[in-house]
């Protein structure tokens, strides 16, 4: 059972220019995207830089000017435009950004940043904020110290830490991560990857997991969401997506993650060549007369493609 549903919906921003500096045309940031989200499961939301990810995120947090459609939480719509600070939709649902070190302020101590949605929901007395922020910090692998620093104290992978330690600090149902280790090395990305799967096994939590490198959520998502151009162009479990790519859209972010032994390198080499003949032959497919992404059409019970035909 899902407890949030995206329906249908549009992100529009209007372009303006000219003497009148009038609405000359859109950027349609969102096109008409639907998604459902259930306890305890990993969402991957990928595709390429500009195809819209952030734009969904913010939009879900209230953070952006919907154009149509709607989310519903718990069987109710949430009325975009005034999502209260207090509500139980705030607590429930919170968001982590890839640059820790603009989201969180630098003018505040760890504990205070951390303290500050808790702050929101319950009163507690000093000695017990502390305690919680304690809990918190051991969560995410940091020490008590780490209370009283700043957060440009920190390298990027701790500030990470400290996104998700403020993020938890609710005990929400859902996290909305955007980007959340795009900055990171390699090395500390795994880390930081391992570190969140760790805290949702423990919290139950869900994660709408945003990236634009498909290698990255490919351990973590139960379902993914392939973007392009505001729209998604195939929804499916991770089996679906990595083993069976319908969409040449899908089939070409496959391709292009990186190439680990010297024998994958020859086979995704010739793959990307056939994928990019196969895609001249059969462009008219995947996109309509105005270039726009297809409808999705079921092609099983979890496999979503957006085709103009029956896929063969
Ligand atoms: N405030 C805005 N005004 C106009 N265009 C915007 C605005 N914010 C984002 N866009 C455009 O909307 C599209 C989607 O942006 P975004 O959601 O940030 O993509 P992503 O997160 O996938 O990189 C991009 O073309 C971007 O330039
Ligand atoms: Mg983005």
């Amino acid at each position: 059972m899902s407890f949030l549903k995206v329906k249908d919906l549009k992100v529009h921003y209007p372009i303006r220019g000219g003497f009148f500096n009038k609405v000359i045309s859109n950027v349609y940031a969102v096109d008409g995207v639907n998604m459902e989200i259930e306890v305890g499961k990993t969402y991957g939301l990928v595709g390429e830089s500009g195809s819209g990810k952030s734009t969904i995120g913010k939009a879900i947090m209230g953070l952006e000017k919907v154009t149509s459609g709607m989310v519903e939480y718990e069987g109710q719509e949430l009325n975009l435009k005034r999502v209260g600070r207090k509500t139980k939709f705030r607590k429930d649902v919170q968001m982590i950004f890839q640059d820790s070190m603009s989201s969180l302020n630098p003018k505040k101590r760890v504990l205070d940043i951390i303290a500050e949605p808790i702050r929101n929901f319950e009163n507690l007395t000093v000695t017990e904020e502390r305690k919680k922020v304690l809990e918190l910090l051991d969560i995410v692998g940091l020490d008590e110290e780490s209370m009283y620093k700043y957060s440009f104290q920190f390298s990027g992978g701790q500030r990470q830490r400290i996104g998700v330690a403020r993020a938890i600090a609710t005990n929400p149902k859902l996290i909305i991560a955007d980007e959340p280790v795009s900055a990171l090395d390699l090395s500390v990305q795994a880390q930081v990857l391992n570190y969140m799967k760790e805290i949702q096994k423990k919290m139950g939590l869900s994660y709408i997991f945003i990236s634009h490198d498909l290698g990255v959520v490919k351990h973590m998502c139960d379902h993914m969401y392939i973007m392009y151009k505001g729209r998604f162009v195939e929804s499916g479990t991770r089996e679906d997506i990595y083993d069976n790519p319908k969409h040449i859209y899908t089939k070409r972010l496959i391709a292009a993650i990186p190439d680990v032994n010297p024998k994958e390198k020859l086979k995704n080499k010739q793959n990307r060549l056939e994928i990019e003949k196969y895609y001249k032959e059969n462009e008219k497919t995947y996109y309509d007369e105005n270039n726009r992404v297809y409808d999705l059409r079921k092609i099983s019970d979890t496999h979503y493609v957006a085709m103009k035909d029956e896929v063969e």
